[in-house]
């Protein structure tokens, strides 16, 4: 996720385009930068770091160019650095363009156009793009790029400004956003309706597929058959702190709505296109390596730390490699038994917790290799760890972690088909099952969201409680611990987790009328187990909300209320099963009237011991 700004009218262009930037801040913050044509020559000013650093350096310049583009980044191929940072220009410094989204098959065309005779200058999936237009641009930028989009697979939203054109921008989508704003005898480009607000409140959505000539006086939109659409006008009526989130209340609810892009963009480019494997090529442990694992730790704290007990039944099926999930906090005091055949990964959406980072280097410290799961590109995680898999879930601004937990999980199917494959326990029938099923997660989220009424009526409940429940067995165990961390985190609402046999050894003791049970019953080789835990609550008049995957239906006959998870291979269920949980967090702290975005006692980023 970043954010991408243009302007085109009577104005200044630079100080409307870093206002914009400002407004788009939350969406990226490692690097930004901007592109303008001054007397037919393109001058791109970028910076790694936040905005400001940009500021400064164009500070006591003056630029008179009335058209530009500008980017604040969050990066996913390459680190947060002044290279990095957009925009992006060809050899000949002709055409500038800035980009969100990412471009999946980035490596073949940067090695074919290597061959043709350009020459890179970034580690980015970007670069390609400027290189192709210019490798297409016959004197119409217009049709450079339609032609370079032909060849790029992936998702984007882009703007591009070539120096022989500076009066008009050509913008396109597909997959990531981007908004045309309105203007009297001006017009701006955006990736979303805050960077527009000072300036005008009429705009163009565009859609998939649709490209846009901006120029001062008018807009042009066609089709991806490029036949032309007339756009209806959309009237923003949000106020500037709701259009922040997307017209949402609350940035966490934005963030839970994100799930199916986040999704489809952490599996973005590491599925075989056939269908048979997964492809981690950031991961470079040698084949001999991998085979010689013995024994794997997962640390990681919170949520994170959920996500690893998730991993660790999944790589314990599919790679057949015993894993020990290790909270990091404890991780580090208790001599792990670790060798050089022990392999530990960690897991940190801020690559920035103290205690993670800590237990990372007691890794190192007694001789295992580190691969690292996190969210932010070039954290001190990242830059410690032997190895890194970046979730690409964009930057997480809530408190209460949503999208970066499925993401995390994601990470883990990954890992668990990588060691599988090359340690030959998993099938390549079970292989291509479940990369099926991995492609359809972001849709089937989608369908959830949609769907998820009964979970607002269950958190009005749960919002007048003082205790509320969740048991689940196995997988549904993870994500219950996941769930009852939620609650407790954004409505203050006491919950614990129990693995649902557990409940008869001493906490069924707390269940009576009317306390709030969620049952997870997404297993079927558990169901009828977890169906007799159920029983056991209700014939202590619990309320039981139950998440059950699609078919099963028998648990409608004990539950108050069911809410069923679209079908899907068993092991991907809790990437599912946790999106009705948090939604259940997030109404039941609304109804209460919490803080959600900025819980008390709480940080983002747990930089201390
Ligand atoms: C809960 C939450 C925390 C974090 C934990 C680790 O919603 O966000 O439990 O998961 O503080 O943070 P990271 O993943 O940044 O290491």
């Amino acid at each position: 996720m970043c954010g991408i700004v243009g302007y085109l009218g009577p104005r200044r262009a630079v100080p409307v385009l870093l206002d914009g930037l400002a407004k788009l801040e939350y969406r990226g913050y490692d690097s930004a930068g901007i592109a303008v044509v001054e007397d037919g020559v393109l001058q791109v000013h970028k910076r790694a770091g936040r905005l400001a650093a940009l500021e400064e350096n164009l500070q006591g310049r003056s630029f008179g160019a009335c058209t530009g583009i500008g980017h604040t980044r969050w990066a996913t191929h390459g680190r947060p650095s002044d290279g990095n940072a957009h925009p992006h220009t060809d050899c000949t410094g002709r055409f500038a363009v800035v980009h969100n989204g990412i471009i999946e098959n980035y490596l073949g065309l940067r090695e074919w156009l290597i061959e043709q005779g350009h020459t890179f200058r970034s580690e980015t999936d970007t670069e390609v793009l400027p290189h192709l237009i210019e490798h297409f641009y016959r004197g119409d930028l217009v049709q450079a790029v339609r032609r370079a989009v032909e060849r790029i697979n992936g998702s984007y939203a882009m703007v591009v400004l070539a120096a022989a054109e500076p009066d008009r921008l050509v913008a396109v989508r597909q997959d990531s956003p981007l908004v045309v704003g309105l203007g009297e005898g001006e017009n701006f480009l955006a990736s979303d309706i805050p960077a527009l607000l000072n300036y005008t409140r009429r705009t163009h959505i565009l859609a998939d597929g649709e490209m846009a000539v901006v120029t001062a006086g008018g807009v042009q939109v066609w089709d991806s058959r490029g036949e032309p659409v007339e756009k209806p006008v959309f009237q923003v009526k949000w106020a500037a702190a709701q259009a922040e989130k997307n017209g949402f209340d609350h940035f966490m609810l934005k963030e839970i709505h994100e799930q199916p892009r986040a999704l489809k963009d952490t599996l973005s480019g590491r599925l075989a296109a056939d269908g048979s494997g997964v492809q981690l090529p950031e991961i470079t442990l040698a084949p001999e390596k991998i085979k010689s694992i013995r024994k794997i730790f997962i640390t990681a704290c919170g949520t994170a730390y959920h996500a690893g007990l998730v991993g660790k039944q999944v790589i314990e099926k599919l790679a057949r490699i015993p894993v020990e999930v290790d909270i990091a906090s404890e991780f580090r005091y208790r001599q792990p038994l670790i060798d050089q055949d022990t392999l530990v990964l960690v897991i940190s959406q801020s690559g920035e917790t103290a205690d993670t980072l800590a237990a990372l280097r007691e890794a190192k410290r007694l001789g295992a290799e580190v691969v690292a799961v996190t969210n932010v590109v070039d954290s001190s995680i990242a830059r410690e760890a032997d190895h890194v898999l970046y979730t690409w879930a964009g930057p997480e601004i809530a408190v209460a972690s949503t999208k970066a937990y499925t993401t995390q999980l994601v990470a883990m199917y990954l890992i668990a088909l990588h060691l599988g494959a090359l340690r030959g326990t998993v099938s390549p029938a079970e292989t291509r099952q479940i990369v099926t099923e991995l492609k359809k997660l972001g849709d089937k989220a989608h369908v959830i969201l949609n769907n998820c009424k009964a979970i607002k009526d269950f958190a009005a409940d749960c919002s007048r409680c003082e205790d509320v429940f969740f048991i689940g067995r196995g997988l549904d165990h993870a994500v219950a611990l996941e769930g009852s961390l939620k609650l407790k985190e954004i409505s203050y609402v006491h919950a614990e987790a129990y693995a649902a046999g557990e409940l008869k050894h001493g906490t069924l003791a707390l269940i009576e009328e009317g306390v709030p049970v969620v049952a997870l019953t997404t297993q079927q080789s558990l169901f009828e187990k977890t169906v007799s835990n159920i029983k056991e609550v209700k014939a202590r008049e619990a309320k039981v909300v139950a998440v059950a995957m699609d078919g099963l239906k028998e648990v409608s006959k004990v539950a108050d209320h069911v809410i069923f998870i679209p079908n899907t291979h068993p092991i991907l269920a809790p990437v599912l099963t946790v999106i009705p949980l948090q939604l259940l967090a997030y109404h039941t702290a609304v109804a209460r009237g919490c803080d959600v975005d900025r819980p008390r006692n709480l940080a983002k980023s747990v930089t201390v011991e």
